[in-house]
């Protein structure tokens, strides 16, 4: 046995010198110092030695125990002190698995707008594009809504002066083209608007593209068979189109254009509310009185306009019912699109 404590002490010391990581280390701790270890088992043959080599025999057992514990303390130290430093990088875990790269993507917003665009240069019309901060004058009274009238209520408007404001709709795009373009005109206009007005089916900046067309005996038939092309291609589906009389000062007659609703095909379901259609857009004629602001001889010309919500169309199309989703950025809504 004294000589097994011996040939171990060794054994352990100059494989002690060899370890240079934590790792190699914690290997060491097992095969020599563990409970299963080799000390452990020269130990279990101490009760079979003579009564009188006992107490010598023990001696030596626990000072080559103290010694491997004390060298083996002294190299942790040592190690932690250099891993401090090189950081332990000589260790690669090749068991791990593998970092995946995150492939960013359109936001559903983005992809439905530019759906909707392609939509509308299929059938002719050419893309513009305006501003954000616009003048009273173009939001309002080119559109015939004079200062007072009771249809800027509707706007819930944020002022940054007296007549400078965040559009409330992209309907100041008319005014903008027909000031400086002559007829025939086939144009939309997609872009960001601002209401002051927050809750499940309203956000502050929302999406609109305004779309119009003017020419020569330009009917309401027109608008409806734009409209038809448009929804049948947008929701893939031959969808049957409700015109609703309604009122917007731009637009005489005005209708809002409601479709079999998507979910329950016009059945009555949670999301149409159970009357079997819903509201996708405003529409109508093109009033006279906007015709004449810009120029425009109304017995000439005629035309028809429509304004519709993108996130409206995209809670429709993906059935989501809080519009809020859409903006708090949480990448596993995200994603899905
Ligand atoms: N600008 C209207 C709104 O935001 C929508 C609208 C209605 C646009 C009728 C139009 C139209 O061009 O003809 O509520």
């Amino acid at each position: 046995m004294e000589q097994e404590l011996n040939t171990l002490q060794t054994l352990a010391k100059a494989e002690l010198n060899t370890v240079s990581s934590s790792a190699q280390l914690e290997e060491f701790r097992i095969k020599f110092l563990g409970r299963k270890g080799e000390f452990s088992s020269i130990m279990k043959n101490l009760g079979k030695v003579p009564k009188e080599d006992k107490p010598r025999l023990g001696q030596l057992a626990n000072s080559v125990k103290k010694e491997l514990e004390s060298l083996f303390h002294t190299k942790k130290q040592s190690l932690n002190t250099s891993s401090a430093a090189s950081d332990d990088s000589s260790v690669i875990d090749l068991s791990l698995p593998g970092r995946k790269p995150e492939t960013g993507k359109l936001h559903p917003v983005t992809q439905i707008m530019n759906e909707v665009c392609a939509i509308f240069e299929s059938l002719g019309f050419s893309v513009a594009e305006g501003p954000d901060v616009e003048h009273d004058h173009y939001n309002f009274e080119a559109l015939n809504i004079p200062a007072h009238h009771p249809a800027r209520d509707m706007h819930d408007t944020f002022y940054i002066s007296d007549s400078i404001l965040l559009r409330t709709h992209t309907s100041p795009m008319q005014a903008r083209i027909m000031e400086t373009q002559q007829p025939p005109l086939r144009v939309i206009a997609p872009g960001k608007v601002y209401r002051c007005d927050s809750d499940i089916t309203h956000t502050p900046m929302f999406h609109q593209v305004e779309g119009f067309l003017v020419d020569k005996n330009v009917s309401f038939a027109d608008l409806k068979g734009v409209l038809t092309i448009f929804t049948q291609k947008m929701f893939d589906k031959k969808l049957e189109l409700r015109f609703r009389p309604s009122f917007f000062p731009f637009t005489e007659p005005s209708a809002e254009v409601d479709i079999a609703c998507v979910i329950c095909n016009g059945k009555g379901c949670r999301v149409c509310k159970h009357t079997g259609w819903l509201e996708i857009l405003g529409s109508g004629m093109i009033d006279p009185e906007v015709f004449k602001k810009v120029g425009y001889d109304p017995e000439v010309y005629s035309g028809f306009a429509f304004g519709l919500g993108i996130e409206r169309i995209a809670m429709l199309k993906y059935g989501i019912d809080d519009i809020r989703l859409y903006y708090e950025n949480d990448l596993r809504f995200l994603s899905q699109f």
